[in-house]
């Protein structure tokens, strides 16, 4: 097969490496010439683990290759997939589709023959019927099918997850299309991953229902959390013991700072919109992302608490930035609320993070960088465990309360134990939920 994959972001740069895994002939397209001028030099723009190696022997295979030219990579193409951007739109909370539209009329300008244009960027309900309209409209000659084929990667292990899925699910209109998306899978579909194939808007809706689950899922122990706190119950032991329930999954069940990143905020959010516009109000999702609001404030009530009411003049070692560990990803990370809070109430801010300075130094303004955890909480009045990175994970406690001015720890993944805090030398230690 011939691919070509629009957007080389989080999605369409590992989609385009594991299709090329896969044997398929890809070029990955971009409009942003830095990403392209990086790519063609063997270079990562992003943070991924594993994915420089796969991508590097798959380019001196042969098989895979990157243009800023769009007409070339689409034109004798067999698939061509949408991986851009829907970020929320300004104002009303809404998917944007500016970028998606953008690429079908350009698409459509540049088929040759028949191909399949399959948006995998993740869209509301009806989206694939515009994508096919706009491309009709641009070239009313063009013979082509669309299909929906919604990602599930998780950043930081999008490799393993793209090889390896739960379920693919394709959306499509008619056998032709689904042959051709059969072809594209066909290595994981002789492994016996399941492939989910179903109509159009079903698939547009399964990538919304799953996102908003899963944030539903995460939301409500953070609120069993908070009580826990007041009850002297302990959520990690709730969580262990509600997710042996097969009926519930132990995934997803881990009390922290509220969701954040490049998904779950937007996708809840575009989500309680489409209700909104079919009067079909979605009122778990909507009380989602109130509830959610209130847990990161929660977390900076939790912070001013372990400082005495008040950060004004004093030193914060903030660990790790990101909106989860093992990615570069900034987007919606609950520091993006935190910090500032912090910076805004008087702290002198200094934060560590393996990936995160690239993308945070815009993002965070005020605070004071560090590449080490141990030189970060040097005469520190507190520590703040933002995100879990393994090198977080395993800190020689004693070392660390040993050069704090007021050994302090507000723990907001829960990694540590309040016992062995305290046996540390840490005089207050504030996790989640314990
Ligand atoms: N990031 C994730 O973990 C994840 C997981 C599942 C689904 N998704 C969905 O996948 C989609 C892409 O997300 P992402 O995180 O990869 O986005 P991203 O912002 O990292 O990347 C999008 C890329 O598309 C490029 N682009 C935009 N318009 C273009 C055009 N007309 N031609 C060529 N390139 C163009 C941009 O320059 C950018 O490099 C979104 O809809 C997102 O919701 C993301």
């Amino acid at each position: 097969m011939r691919i070509a994959m629009i957007g080389t972001g989080y999605v369409g740069l590992v989609s385009g490496v594991c299709f090329s895994d896969f044997g398929h002939d890809v070029i990955c397209v971009d409009k942003d010439p830095n990403k392209i001028t990086m790519l063609e030099s063997g270079e990562v723009p992003i943070y991924e683990p594993g994915l420089d190696a796969l991508m590097v022997k798959n380019v001196e295979a042969g098989r895979l290759s990157f243009t800023g030219d769009l007409s070339a990579a689409v034109a004798g193409a067999d698939a061509v997939f949408i991986a851009v951007g829907t970020p929320t739109r300004r104002g009303d909370g809404h998917a944007d589709l500016t970028y998606v539209m953008a690429a079908a009329e350009e698409i459509a300008q540049a088929m040759t023959g028949y191909c399949v244009v399959v948006t995998k960027s993740t869209v509301p309900v009806g989206t694939n019927r515009r994508v096919k309209q706009v491309i009709a409209k641009a070239n009313p000659e063009a013979q082509f099918d669309v299909a929906s084929n919604p990602e599930f990667l998780r950043e930081g292990a999008a490799i393993d997850d793209f090889m390896r899925p739960d379920r693919v699910v394709v959306g499509v209109q008619n056998d032709a299309a689904a042959e051709v998306m059969a072809e594209v899978y066909r290595p994981l579909f002789l492994r016996d991953f399941p492939i989910v194939t179903t109509d159009l808007e079903s698939a547009e809706m399964i990538k919304y229902a799953a996102n908003a689950f899963l944030a539903t899922k995460i939301t409500f122990i953070n609120e069993i959390a908070a009580l826990c706190e007041k009850v002297g119950a302990n959520v990690k032991e709730v969580s262990k013991g509600i997710g042996m329930d097969g009926r519930i999954g132990n995934k997803f069940l881990h009390a922290g700072p509220g969701y954040g990143g490049s998904c779950f905020p937007k996708d809840t959010s575009a989500l309680a919109r489409i209700g909104q516009e079919h009067a079909v109000p979605m009122q778990i999702t909507e009380t989602v992302i109130k509830v959610n609001e209130a847990v990161k404030r929660r977390m900076i009530d939790k912070i001013m608490d372990t400082c005495d009411g008040n950060v004004n003049g004093k030193t914060i070692a903030v660990l790790g930035c990101t909106f989860k560990p093992n990615t570069d990803d900034m987007r919606d990370a609950p520091s993006l609320t935190i910090v500032p809070a912090l910076v805004g109430g008087g702290a002198k801010v200094r934060v560590v993070d393996p990936q995160g300075r690239k993308e945070g130094e815009a993002l965070l303004p005020g605070v004071n960088w560090m590449d080490d955890a141990y030189k970060a909480v040097q005469n520190a009045h507190a520590v703040i465990v933002m995100t879990e990175w393994n090198e977080f994970r395993a800190l020689d406690l004693k070392r660390v309360a040993n050069r704090m001015e007021t050994p302090r720890m507000i723990d907001l993944r829960n990694v540590y134990s309040p016992k062995d805090a305290k046996r540390a030398g840490f005089e207050v230690y504030a996790g989640v939920g314990l």
